[in-house]
């Protein structure tokens, strides 16, 4: 890239950013704060309406798409924040965090990692085992995007593994067939740390839901043992998803990594670096801000 070509980049980032610090503070989950983030997209990124397409199209075709996210990782942090929510909001709808008023969650190692809530694998630095997020929610959110602001200087990178294609493979072999017929029929417990247990239905015709570390404590539970058939069908279809994981995805700063969260189930390598920082956005429905190219 020639210098020129650079400066210019770089003086549009600054507008863009300077434009997006401009809108009044309001809560995150408010659709008119939401629309006038991604409306200073629509004027200030013209390339947006290409690249919203080709999320679209890869998430579409692949599950996922991975690709840059509008020097996100050179803003202020008030900003990337906006920046970010802008970005959610022309693709989907952002979901609510919890019963919060936010959107936007820091994924990144909490400061006593010894003390972090048990079932949130976005404050730990170990290895993310597959799952899908919202797993044990009525309805998971269909997407959640990933925005790099810094990488783990070393792990930290994201395993994706398309589970409605694995399903149709598994459907293939004898004991494929039964393990999905019986995780289709069925729902398995999902302990949360609550007083009861949650049933869950692992594999429906549009969703897969996913979290093998709390439906074990969840089979111990409920007095399921190792020998039960609906316990074997589960760790069938759990370790066909860890064989079929292909090669570790890495999420460069500045990045963002969008994902269909119905399709596909995802971990992340572990790492070693207190500074990796991603912002997690989940998102559902149609966009807030339609896109007209
Ligand atoms: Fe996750």
């Amino acid at each position: 890239m020639t210098g020129a070509r650079e400066a210019d980049r770089s003086g549009a980032r600054h507008r863009l950013a300077a434009c997006l610090a401009q809108v009044p503070t309001a809560p995150e989950i408010d659709p008119d704060f939401q629309r006038q983030l991604a409306e200073i997209l629509h004027d200030e990124v013209p390339e947006l309406a290409g690249r919203l397409a080709e999320i679209d199209r890869d998430v579409h075709r692949n599950g996922y798409h991975l690709g840059p996210a509008c020097g996100i990782e050179s803003m202020p942090p008030s900003v990337q924040v906006r920046l970010a929510v802008a970005m959610a909001a022309a693709i989907a709808s952002p979901a609510r965090i919890g019963g919060s008023n936010l959107v936007a969650w820091d994924v990144t190692p909490g400061p006593d990692l010894a003390g972090h809530q048990p079932g949130n694998v976005s404050t730990t630095d170990g290895e993310a085992v597959l799952h899908t997020d919202s797993a044990f929610s009525d309805r998971p959110e269909d997407l959640f995007g990933l925005w790099c602001l810094r990488p783990a200087e070393r792990g930290g990178a994201s395993v994706q593994v398309d589970a409605r294609d694995l399903v149709h493979r598994l459907l293939r072999t004898p004991q494929g067939a039964a393990a999905v017929t019986l995780l289709r029929a069925h729902d398995v417990p999902v302990d949360t740390g609550e007083p009861e247990v949650r049933w869950v239905r692992t594999i429906t015709d549009d969703v897969v839901r996913l979290r093998p570390d709390l439906t074990m404590r969840g089979f111990a539970r409920t007095a399921h043992g190792r020998d039960d058939e609906l316990v074997q069908a589960f760790n069938h279809f759990s370790r066909a998803l860890r064989e079929a994981a292909g090669a570790p995805i890495f999420v460069p700063a500045g990045h963002v990594l969008v994902v269909d969260n119905h399709r596909l189930v995802h971990g992340r390598t572990t790492f070693s670096d207190p500074r990796r920082h991603l912002l997690r956005i989940r998102m559902t429905g149609r966009p807030v801000l339609e896109w007209q190219s």
